[in-house]
């Protein structure tokens, strides 16, 4: 219902001269730029549709997130609207949220079907998508030509290489310098990255579209004992608590030759004020024994809260920010990849941000983490795996009776079904 009128966005409420105002609040994480680039959107639509809109900061963290929703939407929240959603969640809070198919039904075919089937829980559409991500590889180009290394297409070649460019760097005076950086605290981002080494090693997807439990086998046990290798040698022992930030807090500041990312860390790194600006290039995660590169799918959807007193303007929010322009100006602004695909060969895009049209194919191909087919025990099940690939990491217990140990609990859940 936005209309072009004279360059300026308007709503067809105000066209239609019956606008009220409303007050809104939408709440969203807050990862590198991600509030700044929300207020710039909110700010066009207030001025185009005369609403109000606050945003609730949320922590940083997928996981505290998730914890917070929950309690807000089980008490019945009636101060908060519109939600921005992990691409994980729309199983486990799709009860607590609009049905969008009908609102959206005029602008949903402009997005990927696969990441729309995603927000579809039983025919009802939970969310829309706001942006997709998948992970890169992150390397310094200056320290690869410097030593004649080739960017690392598997897993081993990386940690060779990390280690010599670590090890011969601190020798001439870089103390502070690691190999490689990575998420391994305990929460939702190490299960994206131990989800990766063991789909790249040939170990499946932890549960199979199917719903059944894969994740205990000897590929998966290998490719986390090889990590577990890494902490306290190429990686330093911070990664067992390191989030996104704090990998990219010790990348930015020049600090490490390789690391592991979302690509809202590529405009950041090269920034006007950050050391590593134009030192630095991505590629696709290395592949493991399994012969192939395995991205997790991430991205963030919008949601418009069921206990909400202003649905109407909050729908109508919801498509402003899912709109193609927004999702253009964020991919130039910030490298978020689109869900629309037309934008991938947008000329300003291509032009302005190649990074995104490069990123296509690794978006298509990504991996998705199991929260279809383990519906409302996702969390539980995520929770389960990352305490696994934490406590592997850290050395506690080994990676095949780990897996072992997570097999039995990921059974106890599941019982018949999830
Ligand atoms: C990114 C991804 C999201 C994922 C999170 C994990 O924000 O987009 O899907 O759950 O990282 O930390």
């Amino acid at each position: 219902m936005f209309k072009r009128l004279a360059g300026v966005l308007v709503t067809g409420v105000l066209l239609g001269g019956v606008a009220q105002a409303e007050e809104l609040s939408i709440v969203a994480g807050s990862i590198g730029k991600d509030i700044e680039e929300l207020r710039l959107q909110l700010d066009a639509f207030e001025k185009a549709s005369g609403h109000k809109v606050k945003i609730v900061t949320m922590p940083a963290s997928a996981t505290d997130q998730f914890g917070q929703y929950r309690l807000w939407l089980s008490a019945g929240n009636k101060d908060i609207d519109v939600y921005r959603t992990d691409v994980v969640w729309a199983p486990q809070l799709a009860a607590s949220f609009v049905d969008l198919s009908d609102a959206m039904k005029d602008v949903v075919g402009q997005h990927s079907p696969s990441v729309i089937a995603s927000q579809t829980v039983n025919g009802k559409l939970v969310a829309m998508p706001m942006f997709s991500d998948a992970p890169a590889l992150y390397y310094r180009k200056d320290l690869l030509e410097k030593y004649g290394k080739p960017v690392p297409t598997t897993w081993t070649e990386l940690a060779a290489t990390a280690k010599e460019i670590q090890d011969a760097e601190r020798a001439a005076g870089q103390p502070q310098l690691n190999g490689y950086v990575f998420q391994g605290a305990a929460y939702e981002g190490t299960t994206c990255a131990g989800l990766e080494l063991i789909a790249s090693n040939g170990g499946g997807d932890i549960v199979s579209p199917q719903g059944d439990i894969t994740v205990n086998n000897p590929k998966a046990a290998e490719a986390l004992s090889m990590a577990h290798g890494w902490v306290g040698t190429i990686a330093p022992k911070g990664v067992l608590g390191y989030q996104e930030e704090d990998a990219r807090g010790v990348w930015q500041t020049g600090n490490a030759v390789f690391m592991r990312n979302w690509p809202y860390a590529y405009p950041l790194g090269n920034g006007a004020d950050s050391p590593i600006k134009g030192k630095f290039e991505v590629a696709p995660l290395p592949a493991g024994a399994g012969g192939k590169s395995a991205a997790c799918l991430g991205g963030w959807n919008l949601a418009v809260s069921k206990y909400s007193t202003h649905q109407q303007a909050a729908i109508e929010l919801v498509r402003y920010l899912v709109s193609a322009e927004a999702q253009k100006q964020r991919a130039l602004l910030n490298v978020r990849l689109p869900s629309i695909p037309a934008l991938y060969q947008d000329p300003d895009i291509v032009a302005q941000q190649p990074l995104v049209a490069r990123w296509k194919d690794v978006f298509e191909n990504a991996t998705p983490r199991p929260s279809a087919p383990t519906k409302t025990r996702y969390n539980e099940v995520s929770q389960q795996f990352w305490t696994t690939v934490n406590r592997t990491l850290a050395g506690q217990g080994d990676a095949a009776s780990n897996l072992d140990a997570l097999d039995k609990q990921l059974r106890r859940l599941k019982r018949n079904d999830w």
